[in-house]
């Protein structure tokens, strides 16, 4: 890849990235579950944060803008579920799609941590050191997110997924990650 592909492939899987937190965040918030919302929205936050300064590191440094060519929908959030209410959705429902959205979460860090390791390599094989050590930043992060996400869905599953658990640890969640997400602007 050019470094010109190396950044657009990057850049649009930070904005889809975002976009998936984003619809994970709606998704808990419809299911009643505030704290694994707050959860992905201190992920969308941040990482549309990590967006802002990986934009301006390519600005600053390559002297380019990015041209993003390969933004989809993640979608995330079943087409079903646009046209229900909150009332609908039952114990069962909830705890598919309690299952389905740690998958979605799992898979997605997966993704990302590959992308990220192809994109480091491909930036050192052009000899553009700096560049790669600071993709290795959000690589590191990533997989950090990837590891988090993988001993969650361990956790829950050896509980299979006990409703009345997860509903106590909301509230400690949501202060966690509020928390989190104020310390980001500072
Ligand atoms: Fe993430």
């Amino acid at each position: 890849m050019s470094i010109d592909e190396i950044f657009s492939e990057i850049s649009s899987h930070m904005i889809q990235g975002m976009m998936t937190h984003e619809q994970l965040m709606n998704c808990y918030e419809f299911l009643g579950l505030h704290g694994y919302a707050a959860c992905h929205k201190y992920h969308y936050l941040s990482e549309t944060n990590g967006y802002i300064h990986f934009c301006n590191y390519v600005i600053n440094h390559f002297d380019k803008l990015i041209q993003n060519e390969r933004v989809t929908d993640p979608e995330i959030i079943p087409a079903t579920w646009l046209t229900a209410v909150r009332e609908d959705t039952d114990p069962s429902t909830r705890k598919q799609a309690m299952v389905a959205a740690l998958d979605e979460w799992i898979e997605w860090e997966r993704g990302t941590v590959e992308l990220y390791s192809n994109c480091y390599n491909d930036l050192i094989q052009n000899k553009k050191i700096a560049a790669a050590e600071f993709v290795k930043s959000y690589l590191l992060d990533a997989e950090e997110e990837l590891t988090f996400a993988k001993n969650e869905k361990i956790k829950k599953s050896a509980m299979d997924f006990d409703i009345v658990s997860i509903i106590e640890e909301q509230d400690a969640w949501h202060k966690l990650y509020s928390k989190k997400a104020k310390k980001l602007n500072k």
